[in-house]
């Protein structure tokens, strides 16, 4: 039988930084913004700051109570905590939706190399936001470039994941969100004082809700589920190598509060640039990488060294960032791999690593050569992230909430979420937990997707 070494987070900093690390990442400098865009702006952010302070936040306080009590991947953990009944089926469902989301992520983390080695090369000089656009066509379009740059992505994922969780993840995190995170606020600025700006901001604070509707909702809350690397397990599986002392309210809140924060910033780098240069906000996943280096085109055009200075900086730490998110996807699909089906770590790394590479060539060719093949009118990719992000994360999260507020033994939930009788919320988390939450993701699908007509 395979030994199975479930790791451990050395320091409890090291834990939180980790469940960050996944947190932050394309989800909130890519997806956010092209999100917001695509449904209206401001009123689209509250609705969102909305979802991951009542939804978000007490449901990732209840997956790591899943995680930190059962000490086991995503599949085991309801098997230990509810033995004999089919909950085990919710982390199943996480699984798959977490194999998914890795195969098609990664697809876009590989962009960032591309953009990483157009940035060394100074390739954004002298061009036009037309340039830029048609320069990115061109990439994707390509069956080979976009292919390339994906297994490479794949690749350094799984290097990271055979080495082990403590030395990989732990390590990989501890420096990056910081300097992340002060790039930004940087680039915000620069974003904000270009010409035009102003439109850019108004489309980012001022809400118009008459254009709020029941897609923009189930927009929303996917995109609060997936920012926060919620409703799959994802995090249950990291909490479970948490020290048995964590505090685990007061790590939920912390996550939240820097995923919620990068995801803010970055739109105020991405819109205000925007509108500056005359991109529409509804370009879709090109939006950022259509706008930000005319970011750097104009902020610091004259100033070549800094320019390129900058970008490479930014797309490298982009590229972390999506790397520790790959790798807490990677790691939630290779943990129950190694744990439930008797494999050794590496070979379940291997299988994971090959065959989400495998669909993602796919996700990739279907926005070139292969975009006039839809499902429902989707391309694989556009389809991959639809059922993940917006069907199969709130379905998780509507299961965890019922999980935790109805089901699990009332003793351990009160010790984990009150933190031992000193966190007062713990109220409000049970009664959003039990009602609020399943109320309102069962109301937006059925408002969303007609299940009842
Ligand atoms: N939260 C990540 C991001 O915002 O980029 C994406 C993600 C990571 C989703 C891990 C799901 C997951 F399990």
């Amino acid at each position: 039988m395979a030994k199975i070494d479930r790791a451990g987070f050395g320091t409890k900093i090291g834990a939180v930084l980790a469940a960050a690390g996944s947190a932050v990442g394309l989800g909130n400098i890519w997806r956010f913004p092209f999100e917001t865009g695509n449904h209206g702006g401001a009123a689209f952010i509250l609705i969102y700051l909305g979802c991951v302070l009542f939804m978000g936040i007490p449901i990732m306080i209840a997956e790591f109570v899943i995680g930190s009590r059962s000490r086991a991947n995503a599949a085991r953990s309801y098997r230990v905590l509810a033995p004999g009944t089919q909950w085990h089926w919710v982390g199943r469902m996480g699984i798959l939706a977490g194999f998914l989301i890795l195969s098609y992520y990664s697809v876009v983390a590989g962009w960032t190399l591309e953009f990483i080695f157009e940035a060394v090369t100074n390739s954004f000089a002298g061009k036009s936001p037309a340039d830029f656009i048609a320069s990115f066509n061109g990439f994707v379009g390509d069956p080979w470039r976009p292919a390339i740059c994906l297994l490479l992505f794949m690749l350094a994922t799984h290097f990271v994941i055979v080495r082990g969780v403590e030395k990989g993840i732990e390590k990989s995190s501890n420096i990056l969100m910081p300097v992340l995170f002060v790039l930004l606020l940087l680039l915000a600025v620069c974003s904000v004082s270009l010409p035009g700006a102003m439109n850019g901001l108004k489309f980012l604070l001022e809400p118009d809700f008459s254009k709020v509707d029941g897609n923009v909702l189930l927009g929303a809350m996917g995109q609060a589920f997936f920012s926060l690397s919620l409703g799959l397990g994802c995090l249950g599986t990291y909490a479970s190598y948490f020290r048995s002392d964590t505090n685990l309210p007061k790590t939920a809140f912390n996550v939240a509060w820097i995923d919620t924060g990068v995801a803010v910033l970055a739109g105020f780098i991405i819109f205000p640039a925007a509108f500056s240069v005359g991109i529409q906000p509804d370009a879709g996943p090109s939006l950022i990488f259509i706008t930000l280096p005319n970011v750097f085109q104009q902020a610091f055009g004259n100033l070549t060294w800094l320019a390129i200075l900058l970008s490479v900086m930014f797309y490298v730490l982009l590229a972390l960032a999506a790397l520790t998110s790959t790798i807490s996807q990677h790691e939630m699909v290779t943990a129950y791999l190694h744990e439930e089906f008797n494999m050794t770590r590496k070979k379940a790394a291997w299988l994971v690593t090959g065959g989400s590479f495998v669909l993602g060539l796919f996700c990739s060719l279907s926005l070139g050569v292969g975009k006039d093949y839809t499902i429902f009118g989707l391309t694989l990719f556009d389809l991959f992230d639809f059922v993940t992000a917006k069907i199969m994360l709130p379905a998780g999260g509507l299961c965890i909430s019922i999980f935790v507020g109805w089901y699990l033994d009332k003793k351990i939930v009160w010790e984990a979420i009150s933190n031992n009788g000193t966190f007062r919320l713990y109220k409000v988390v049970i009664f959003i937990l039990k009602f609020f939450a399943p109320i309102a993701i069962a109301f937006i699908f059925i408002n969303e997707l007609g299940l009842i007509r």
